[in-house]
């Protein structure tokens, strides 16, 4: 069933929805992030559709939504003094902590089996509703099937997904584009195990201390063990080759997606900035406006629906303007690399 709270939430309907969650059914819904599909993450049999509907590889854990600071609690154990003062600061948002998993709450399956369990609390007022009226944690990844962009815009999603989940509900585009800011804090300092919204910089305010996992911004090699299983695994792609291209100086980094352009004699898409569209030679049609580079929250909004939409050209490749590794830019340099599979050009 599909049901549209863009602009008003359906008490009703609400109690409809909250009742399949608790009856081990998935429900699509947003949050400030991306959308995710949800199931109760008290019940293996509910968590087990989820893999199923995204094809996702069982050793990829999930994160548990919760509606409130004291059903943390309830799934963790043991929380820290540096946790503590995140939480405090970050919570409700889009952030996520992994904290030590309390025993015998949760199934091994939300966890991929870890003593460790990644908690996030929306602020997305839809999101919150539907977590405290289901009256249980919801596991919920991010809405698309394995390795492909995150679904952030609902025409996306019900395309990818409508078929296999119980229902779909419409909250309208998603506010930020990225999934959250996920931390670990391993000996008193938080580690970015992968970036978000909140920057490095907000978290080191909070407790003095950050530091970024080294495969954030590198590819996991095979057999190394990871943090975050999720660094593994192919991801945020299209089906079309893409090359993610970068220089310091913007005239620079014009020239050498032109140079592109011409060498696949224009069977290319190119995801760009507002700014370069006049200098980018490409037909109108295959030029996919990010938005401006003086506003990186923007192309961080759309940056998944963009590639999904350049993948419908199914061209030889797709050139993606590449941006410096700052503030919001250091989410989308980590989903972009990804995207690209590494193969960036810096200039
Ligand atoms: O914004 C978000 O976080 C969205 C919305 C729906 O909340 N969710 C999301 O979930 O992005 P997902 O499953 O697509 O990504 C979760 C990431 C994965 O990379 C996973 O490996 C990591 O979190 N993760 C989950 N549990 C973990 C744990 N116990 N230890 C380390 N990493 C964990
Ligand atoms: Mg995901």
């Amino acid at each position: 069933m599909y049901y549209n709270w863009e602009i008003n939430t359906s008490t009703e309907e609400l109690k409809v929805v909250c009742n399949l969650i608790k009856n081990g059914e998935l429900v699509i819904f947003p949050t400030e992030t991306v959308y995710g599909i949800g199931a109760n993450a008290l019940s293996a049999e509910a968590v087990g559709k989820i893999f199923i509907a995204k094809g996702r590889p069982s050793d990829n854990p999930l994160i548990v939504h919760v509606a409130k600071k004291d059903d943390i609690d309830k799934i963790a154990t043991d929380i820290t003094e540096v946790e503590a003062k995140l939480i405090e600061r970050f919570m409700p948002g889009p952030f996520t902590i992994i904290l030590k998993k309390k025993k015998n709450v949760l199934p091994d399956i939300v966890t991929a089996g870890l003593d460790t369990v990644a908690v996030r609390m929306p602020n997305n007022l839809i999101a919150q509703a539907i977590i405290t009226f289901s009256g249980v944690p919801i596991a919920a990844p991010s809405a698309n099937i394995s390795g492909r962009p995150s679904g952030t815009n609902i025409s996306d999603i019900r395309r990818e997904l409508e078929s296999k989940v119980s229902a779909v509900i419409d909250g309208g585009n998603t506010e930020i584009g990225l999934e959250s800011t996920v931390v670990k804090v391993v000996d008193e300092i938080p580690i970015i195990l992968r970036p978000g919204k909140i920057t490095p910089e907000e978290i080191k305010e909070v407790v003095g201390n950050v530091s970024i996992d080294k495969n954030v911004f590198q590819q996991v090699s095979k057999n190394e063990k990871v943090e975050s299983p999720g660094m593994k695994h192919r991801h945020y792609a299209p089906s079309t080759k893409c090359q993610l291209i970068y220089s310091k100086d913007e005239k620079d980094q014009i020239f050498e997606i032109n140079k592109r352009v011409r060498k696949y004699r224009g069977d290319v898409v190119v995801i760009g900035f507002t700014e370069h569209r006049e200098q980018i030679i490409v037909s109108k049609d295959r030029y996919i406006d990010i938005g401006s580079n003086q506003k990186l929250e923007e192309v961080a909004k759309n940056i998944y629906s963009a590639l999904r939409k350049a993948d419908e050209f199914r061209p030889e490749i797709i050139l993606i303007e590449g941006m410096e590794k700052c503030g919001i830019g250091i989410a989308i340099m980590n989903r972009l690399l990804r995207t690209c599979e590494y193969d960036y050009i810096e200039i």
